[in-house]
């Protein structure tokens, strides 16, 4: 079965076509250039940049396939949540081409997508699974009996993982996203493990302004006493990214021994970072469960994992009306 992605709930345009799970192709364009003096997203922007590329990335992505616009067999968006203009694009666009095409169209949960992208070409686990999502606008620990059956554990009580990053690196001088850039500047060697460590508790809730507002203090004293060198920053971004991490690859290990699932997967922008990654394999083996993470390509934004989670509702039997609309509150 062919089926159709559209994703365009933030800055990327992502249209992707799948046989079955087989990503055929996924192109995405990226307005982030356009974004970074301003330090985070700016949703006109973002949304008039949709309307732009929007048949361009399509066209492109059927030339990458080799497939012809008759041989879809159903169309799955971005349906929720994201920035309201920016997923009014993509829902407009899949909505016309199914009514067009007269194919099925699916409304689908961005969240949830970003747990269908590790399974997209051979890979599988089995239900049910512990799914955490970790990006720029979400960290959520969900438990995942099915694709159509998903309970929210433990969520962010204020920023998320990847916010959090992005803002403590922006005011390090990193510019946005910071969150690749502290990946890639972090040393193990400099880390200060409990200089960003928060208390232990039983919850599976997420929050990470405590030490957002500490990063921001040591910044405003360093800089004050002239002691904010290049070395500084990489210890301070180092232990940053350390706490955050920490704070992830505990509340997941708590799950696993609350629910005694053994199963977990990993998708989100966040999950892109290599010591999330490298904790997460040490945590599985520890505890000998099986850690599903996205492949790097499709921990960000893409339009597979979209038509990925589509064909698989499809496949049970759902299928959305013609009068959906986006839906920023979905969870
Ligand atoms: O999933 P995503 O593309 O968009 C949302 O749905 O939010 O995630 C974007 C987030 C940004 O905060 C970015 O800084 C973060 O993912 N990110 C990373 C890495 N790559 C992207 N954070 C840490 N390490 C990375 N390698
Ligand atoms: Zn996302």
């Amino acid at each position: 079965m062919y089926t159709l992605g559209i994703e365009s709930s933030c800055d990327e345009t992502s249209v992707s076509i799948l046989k079955n799970k087989q990503v055929l192709s996924c192109k995405t364009f990226s307005s982030l250039s356009l974004h970074k003096k301003y330090g985070g997203i700016i949703p006109e922007i973002a949304s008039r940049r949709h309307l732009k590329v929007i048949d361009v990335v399509f066209a492109e992505a059927f030339r990458a396939a080799g497939i012809q616009l008759n041989e879809i067999e159903a169309i799955a968006v971005t349906q929720g949540p994201g920035l309201i203009g920016s997923l009014l694009i993509g829902v407009s666009f899949a909505k016309s081409l199914a009514y067009t095409l007269n194919i099925p169209l699916l409304g689908v949960n961005h969240l949830h997508a970003h747990l269908f992208s590790p399974f997209l070409n051979k890979k599988t686990i089995d239900f049910p699974f512990l799914g955490l999502v970790v990006s720029g606008g979400h960290t959520q620990l969900y438990m995942v009996e099915d694709f159509d059956q998903l309970e929210v554990l433990g969520r962010t009580t204020d920023d998320a993982a990847g916010e959090a990053l992005d803002k403590v690196g922006r005011l390090y001088g990193l510019g946005f996203p910071a969150g690749p850039v502290i990946d890639k500047l972090y040393d193990s060697k400099t880390v200060d493990e409990k200089l960003f460590r928060r208390k232990k508790n039983n919850s599976l809730n997420f929050s990470f302004s405590g030490i957002k507002t500490k990063a921001t203090y040591l910044h405003r004293e360093l800089k004050n006493s002239g002691r904010l060198t290049e070395e500084e920053k990489v210890r301070i971004l180092s232990s940053f990214q350390y706490g955050v991490v920490e704070a992830l690859v505990r509340n997941t290990a708590k799950a696993v021994e609350k629910y005694h699932i053994q199963n977990v997967v990993v998708g989100g922008g966040v999950s892109a970072n290599s010591l999330l990654r490298t904790q997460l394999c040490s945590l599985a083996k520890e505890k000998g469960s099986k850690m599903l993470i996205s492949e790097l390509r499709f921990c960000t934004d893409n339009a597979a994992g979209i038509a990925g989670l589509g064909g698989y509702l499809f496949k049970k039997g759902y299928k959305s009306s013609l009068d959906i609309m986006p839906d920023v509150n979905l969870v």
